[in-house]
């Protein structure tokens, strides 16, 4: 046992952040035993010392004053989110060799390469894994358990937020803004929820994940984005008729011309273990070459599963401290280019209102047929008021087989160019 004590600095008491300080000061004594030295949380970065907080440290413990308490630490934990300051204050500790541990996947999915060359510079750690699906160890084994493995593809759910409003509109009719509210209420969501729900969260989480699977730099710009905001009552209605339902999902996919990461709603059918993810929890598959399919679950999002990330990460790098070891550097070597989703193959279904008069149906399928995109099934389910000039409309319904992404927009685009279609209201990719 070591009794020099670790002096951590904590940036942020926000849900996480108050978690993870409850954790240091009510189990100080058992993390001494673990990490083999105390670690002793010397303040708390703030902007109001005054605010309440879910966990209430002592009050002397909270300074605005950032700087200083960074320039004081062994380990820096960064809780604050956002770009700045704690770019800055990150690359300040890091560039004095002090190890910093972070949930901030915006940054790190933007800036990532930047730190970690920054912690490699000095010899300093700079662990994240609590950036990527909440409380699930998904990083590490990616980074160390699949180390001399092939990952071949990562898909999962890995924003809670939105899984919890699409879980809520599916399960209770809720509404969606009624449905981020709670999200919010809970811990769940981002500072700023345009992020979950526009999917740029999972979509940083996508970058991350994809930079670790495949040994490259991704960031945020590589990931082709669709959120949540446009999914309907009737696009979830719809989908539970074809025994489904809708999950944002991220991709990240080896393909020979390199690697497609992509987050956007999907149509899951019940049966696929996706589908029962329900609330903010995580689901994340991984397939690799030798390892086959290998599926981590567990709570994605909110203060005390997020903080045991968070302490994991600090616990393990205190550990190296303690026994004198070296960080562990980045090793990403592969030189591969993101593709955008033009190539990329699934089955789409699609709602469409159209006029209902004869050949309505021929036309339609001639498009298809025009851009080699097949159709599965075709429904005309209900018939929709009179509009316009007394003109009768109704909704049509279609599943494709599987389809490259640029013949599926081509047809689109000829689709809206049809007299009879008055409005395509959805197109959400199916996982198959
Ligand atoms: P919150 O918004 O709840 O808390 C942010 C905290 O940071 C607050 O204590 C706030 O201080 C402090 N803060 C913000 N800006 C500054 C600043 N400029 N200087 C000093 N302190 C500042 O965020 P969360 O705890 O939810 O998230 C923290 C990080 O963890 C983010 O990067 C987030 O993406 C990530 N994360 C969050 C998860 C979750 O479920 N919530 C899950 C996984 C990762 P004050 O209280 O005084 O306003
Ligand atoms: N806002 C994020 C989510 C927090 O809902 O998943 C966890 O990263």
């Amino acid at each position: 046992m070591n009794d020099t004590p670790l002096s951590v600095a904590l940036l942020g008491s926000g849900t996480v952040g108050s978690q993870v300080a409850r954790i240091l000061l009510e189990d100080a004594e058992e993390l001494t035993q673990r990490v083999g030295a105390p670690l002793r949380l010397i303040g708390i970065a703030v902007r109001d010392p005054q605010a309440p907080r879910d966990y209430a440290a002592p009050a002397g413990l909270y300074t605005t004053d950032a700087d200083a308490l960074i320039d004081a630490a062994d380990v820096v934990v960064e809780l604050t989110g956002g770009i700045e300051p704690a770019r800055t204050r990150i690359l300040r500790a890091l560039r004095a060799g002090k190890h910093v541990v972070s949930g901030n996947k915006a940054l790190l999915a933007r800036e990532g390469a930047a730190l970690q060359r920054a912690a490699d510079a000095s010899g300093a750690q700079l662990s994240y894994d609590a950036a990527v699906a909440g409380a699930i160890p998904i990083l590490r084994p990616l980074r160390d358990s699949l180390a001399g493995d092939q990952v071949e593809r990562v898909l999962g759910i890995m924003n809670g937020t939105t899984n919890f409003i699409l879980d809520a509109m599916h399960t209770t009719g809720a509404d969606f803004d009624d449905a981020l509210a709670e999200a919010q209420r809970l811990g769940y969501a981002e500072a700023d929820p345009t992020a979950d729900v526009e999917g740029h969260d999972a979509a940083a989480k996508a970058a991350i994940v994809a930079s670790l699977a495949f040994h490259a730099e991704f960031t945020l710009e590589d990931v082709h984005c669709e959120g949540i905001t446009g999914i309907t009552a009737a696009d979830v209605a719809a989908a539970q008729a074809e025994g489904c339902v809708i999950k944002l999902l991220a991709v990240c996919e080896r393909l020979e011309e390199g690697v497609s990461i992509r987050v956007h709603p999907t149509l899951v059918p019940n049966e696929h273990p996706l589908a029962s993810v329900r609330g903010a929890f995580n689901a994340v598959f991984v397939h690799s070459r030798d390892a086959g399919q290998l599926m981590f679950y567990g709570p994605g999002a909110g203060g005390a599963p997020t903080a045991s990330a968070v302490m994991g990460d600090l616990v393990s790098l205190a550990r190296r401290v303690v026994l004198g070891g070296p960080a562990v550097p980045d090793f990403s070597y592969a030189q591969l280019p993101a593709v955008g989703p033009e190539d990329v193959v699934s089955s789409y279904t699609m709602g469409l209102q159209v006029k209902d008069r004869l050949g309505v149906l021929a036309g339609m399928a001639q498009v298809f047929a025009e851009e080699g995109v097949s159709i599965r099934t075709m429904h005309q389910t209900k018939h929709g008021p009179h509009r316009g000039a007394g003109q009768p409309e109704t909704t049509i319904r279609v599943v494709t087989h599987r389809a490259a992404d640029r013949r599926v927009r081509a047809t689109i685009e000829k689709l809206r160019g049809l007299d009879a279609v008055d409005a395509i209201t959805s197109v959400i990719r199916v996982e198959d």
